[in-house]
């Protein structure tokens, strides 16, 4: 008999669930005894002891449905050590509920911070084994992560169809997307969408340079301008600024968001009329694409080989098309970003693509 927690933790993502189901199939295709404890709304669930007994019966029908079937939160890894409200120590309180269980191992889905504290109850001495979720695609060790390509299909969607009326009103039109620090998913919804100039945080933009290129478009009779800009999306002058004089400058801008501050500058330079969409968390919204909901299985299907086999400590991973075992020390913690001169920064530029660098 195999006891097996599994959580997903984080902001939600498209395919938790068709990732979740790979799990249990593979197992339940073992024909082990295994039993399923899902813990709700992520790490809270293994903090507090609130979980489900599950069957291979709860994860049948959902390879299709969005959202995540246990619930999710975030639970910060910076205050993970200190005690709650209570003076509960939450380490302590997630290794009991696990050894209380009896538990094989806790298989975890989720993103940059939900890595941390996976490694750490790693080397806490639980059993561990991670999947990668999150539209940001920001995960060390892996070159894809599940949801990803989703977010990029409703990305691009919503840059598609801004294309329409920004021809018709001859309008620049700014799409904001989703992506935290790292603009993965701009770069690749900005070039499936045709965006003439695309915003990231790992180039940071000369607003001059933005303004030359609608300028620039202006004179080639092109009637508009759409411009991709990442949530983190920073300006050259920004970027100069230590850390902290960033953040607090940020905690007092007049702007809802990076893409209104763009928008404004334009407007006072050119006195074009801009217009700003942001999709917002409809990108991380519906059901996993099609690609996702392959990809998601197959990472699953790994993490239930792992179990199987015994082996913890381990992310399933994505490497030069072939799914990978990546010890979770070498993922957590760290971030995966563009290189500025990575090959497709380098195409994008030769399409005619500003970056506003
Ligand atoms: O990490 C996924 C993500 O959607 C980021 O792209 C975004 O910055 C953040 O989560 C939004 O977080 P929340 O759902 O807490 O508003």
């Amino acid at each position: 008999m195999r006891r097996i927690g599994m959580l997903t933790s984080g902001g939600d993502c498209q395919a938790l669930n068709a990732a979740m189901r790979g799990v249990v199939k593979t197992l339940d295709y073992s024909k082990e005894e295994v039993e399923i404890y899902g813990f709700l709304d992520g790490y809270k669930g293994l903090i507090y002891g609130k979980f489900q007994m599950l069957t291979g019966k709860d994860f049948s029908g959902i390879l299709t449905k969005g959202g995540t079937i246990l619930g999710t939160s975030r639970t910060p890894f910076k205050t993970i050590q200190d005690p709650d409200e209570n003076g509960l120590n939450k380490v302590e309180a997630m290794k009991q509920n696990y050894y209380k269980l009896q538990l094989d191992c806790l298989v975890i889905l989720g993103g940059n911070g939900t890595h941390k504290t996976a490694n750490l109850l790693r080397q806490e001495g639980l059993n561990i084994i991670t999947l990668p979720k999150t539209i940001d695609n920001d995960l060390w060790g892996t070159d894809m992560t599940f949801g990803f390509q989703s977010a990029v299909n409703i990305a691009t969607d919503a840059i598609d169809c801004i294309h329409t009326t920004a021809a018709s009103h001859g309008r620049v039109f700014i799409v904001e997307v989703m992506g935290h620090k790292v603009g993965w998913l701009t770069l690749n919804a900005g070039m499936a969408g045709g965006a003439d100039i695309i915003l990231l945080p790992e180039i940071p933009y000369d607003i001059d340079k933005v303004i030359e290129k609608i300028e620039d478009r202006d004179r080639k009779g092109c009637r508009f301008t759409i411009i991709a800009v990442a949530e983190g999306a920073i300006s050259k002058e920004d970027a100069k600024l230590p850390k902290k004089d960033y953040k607090k400058k940020l905690e007092k801008r007049v702007h809802p968001s990076v893409s209104y501050e763009v928008a404004a500058a334009i407007q006072e330079k050119t006195g074009r009329e801009v217009r700003v969409t942001v999709p917002g968390h409809t990108q991380r919204g519906g059901s996993p694409c099609p690609y996702d909901r392959v990809f998601a299985s197959r990472l699953g299907a790994e993490a239930g080989k792992l179990i199987l086999e015994g082996h913890y400590g381990f992310m399933v991973g994505y490497k030069n098309r072939e799914i990978v075992r990546v010890p979770l020390e070498d993922v957590a913690g760290k971030l995966k970003m563009i290189e500025p001169d990575a090959t497709i920064i380098q195409e994008a530029k030769l399409l005619g693509i500003s970056f506003g660098d």
